[in-house]
């Protein structure tokens, strides 16, 4: 398996602590820019969980800190969450305190999940797929394929010519750890799905020409 900055980031008390606070408790200063484009991204996904069937089994892979995790068990699926860092899943168990549904949670990678094939009726998996590289995304999808029966709903990191431009005058000013470091421009996002031997039904940029994040519909049957 290839190695990349965000398999190894994650994994760390610090790193999970900080992301936690960037999307729960106080809305402050720091937090404001991050919060408000994390609500968008959310109602997008509300919008999308509302086109698939109800009540299912779903997987969330790289659960993170469980902000989908969260939003998938309000919305009464029954859910097992998965991520490769222990750290961030500690807080997964936290922040989905008190909720019914909650099938598992478990430490995995998403290129090689501990699951049967077909375990589960729906998967999610958001802010993973920009910071993977190509050929180790494609994996990923194949799992999804193979896990699960009917639907995904899939973060991706595009890219196309103003994005390419706005990207490179960003690094230029602000150093620091890249948003979006592997990524796909729309037709390269449809032909990894298409090569995992799944279908794009339908998919939305978050800030349609603003921002590299676009979530898609996946047909897994
Ligand atoms: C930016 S966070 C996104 C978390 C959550 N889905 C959200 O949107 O808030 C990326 C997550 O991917 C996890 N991750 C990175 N590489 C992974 C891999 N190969 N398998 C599973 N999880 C991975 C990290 O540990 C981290 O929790």
């Amino acid at each position: 398996m290839t190695k990349y900055e965000g398999k190894k980031y994650y994994q760390s008390e610090k790193v999970a602590k900080k992301y936690n606070t960037q999307y729960e408790g106080k809305l402050s200063l720091r937090n404001f820019r991050i919060r408000l484009i994390g609500k968008f991204e959310e109602l997008k996904f509300k919008g999308f969980l509302k086109k698939v069937p109800k009540n299912g089994k779903v997987l969330d892979i790289a659960c993170g800190t469980g902000r989908y995790t969260r939003i998938l068990l309000q919305n009464k699926f029954i859910v097992t969450a998965t991520d490769i860092s222990k750290e961030m899943i500690e807080f997964t168990k936290k922040n989905s305190h008190g909720l019914e549904g909650l099938a598992d949670i478990k430490i995995a990678d998403a290129a090689k999940l501990p699951f049967k094939n077909n375990s589960f009726d729906g998967i999610t998996c958001i802010r993973l797929y920009q910071r993977v590289p190509h050929s180790e995304r494609v994996l990923m999808l194949k799992e999804i394929k193979r896990l699960s029966k009917d639907w995904a709903i899939v973060f991706f990191g595009l890219e196309n010519s103003f994005l390419r431009i706005r990207n490179k005058v960003r690094r230029f000013f602000i150093k620091g750890r890249p948003s979006n470091p592997y990524p796909a421009t729309r037709e390269e996002m449809l032909s990894e799905i298409e090569s995992a031997g799944l279908k794009f039904i339908k998919g939305s940029w978050v800030f349609p020409g603003l921002a590299s994040g676009y979530i898609s519909l996946i047909d897994c049957r």
